[in-house]
């Protein structure tokens, strides 16, 4: 069986085990995934253990991402982006390379899974933490319109939005400096849901038809999805979707097999 874990701490509410053990069912590979508490002072060493320990992959989660950034040997262009790293892989010549999925799992989510297509589109990214640093290259790739990034701390939105300009059509603001705009998607990439909290922003933000969704998940609706149920979002979605998606997009960079996610979101759900 071919090695592979996640890392964070703490770890042992990760669904991850149970994402990579159904594709491995699904597509038959020789597959064992693991999770690891990893050590808040020694990441490195957790690491350079699992990988003499035989390990091939590992992905990486709270609050490790930036550390795998910094560990990596090699960083695809999107993990350099991010700042961050989501998964590890360990190449024929022992070099350890990072990569970061989230983006890609996002916007698979939204435009595969539920068909919104993001070109043309306004979008409001809501926060401007490692959770949107990680996602907004990849969503400016699609071609929206325009990315507006808020964020409570304003100074924060306009360096991240900064750092991306060069991908798209993107700018930075305030939360209390949207008022008189309209967006036909707004993510919520914000911690305030873990507070079960919504980010405040005026109730006139969401177009008519527009769509809300929620980068974190829960068994009932988060705050910012039942905030989006209220606005009369057209769909309100929660980051479900998301998690399976970038583990997937993960086993595809260890495997080479993209495997089929709706049978595993539908299991997650119930
Ligand atoms: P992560 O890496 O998960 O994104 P982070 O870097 O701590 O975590 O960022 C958390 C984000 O959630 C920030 O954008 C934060 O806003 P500030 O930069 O102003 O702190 C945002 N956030 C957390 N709680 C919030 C709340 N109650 N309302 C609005 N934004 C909130």
């Amino acid at each position: 069986m071919d090695k592979y874990a996640v890392i964070g701490n703490p770890i042992e509410h990760s669904k991850s085990p149970e994402i990579h053990r159904a594709f491995a069912e699904q597509t038959g590979e020789p597959v064992e995934y693991g999770r690891i508490l990893g050590n808040m002072d020694d990441f490195p060493a957790d690491v350079r253990r699992f990988v003499a320990e035989g390990g091939l992959g590992l992905n990486v989660t709270v609050p490790f991402k930036e550390e795998a950034w910094r560990l990596a040997d090699e960083l695809s262009p999107r993990a350099h982006t991010a700042g961050a790293v989501n998964t590890l892989s360990l190449l024929e010549n022992n070099q350890i390379q990072g990569d970061n999925t989230d983006g890609a799992g996002l916007v698979r989510d939204l435009t595969v899974n539920h068909g919104f297509r993001l070109e043309g589109k306004r979008l409001l990214m809501l926060g401007a933490g490692g959770a949107v640093r990680g996602v907004i290259r990849p969503l400016l790739e699609q071609r929206p319109k325009r990315i507006i990034v808020a964020n409570r701390t304003a100074s924060k939105a306009y360096s991240l939005a900064n750092g991306a300009a060069a991908y798209g059509q993107v700018a930075g603001c305030g939360l209390d400096e949207l008022e008189g705009m309209q967006f036909d998607l707004i993510i919520n990439g914000t911690a305030a849901g873990l507070a079960g909290e919504v980010p405040l922003i005026p109730d006139t933000v969401l177009a008519k038809g527009g769509w809300c969704y929620d980068m974190l998940y829960g068994n009932q609706a988060t705050a910012f999805q039942a905030w989006g149920y209220q606005q009369r979002a057209a769909r309100s979605l929660d980051g479900l979707g998301m998690l399976v998606e970038q583990a997937a997009e993960s086993f595809r960079l260890w495997r080479g097999i993209l495997p089929e996610t709706a049978p595993v979101i539908a299991m997650l759900r119930h």
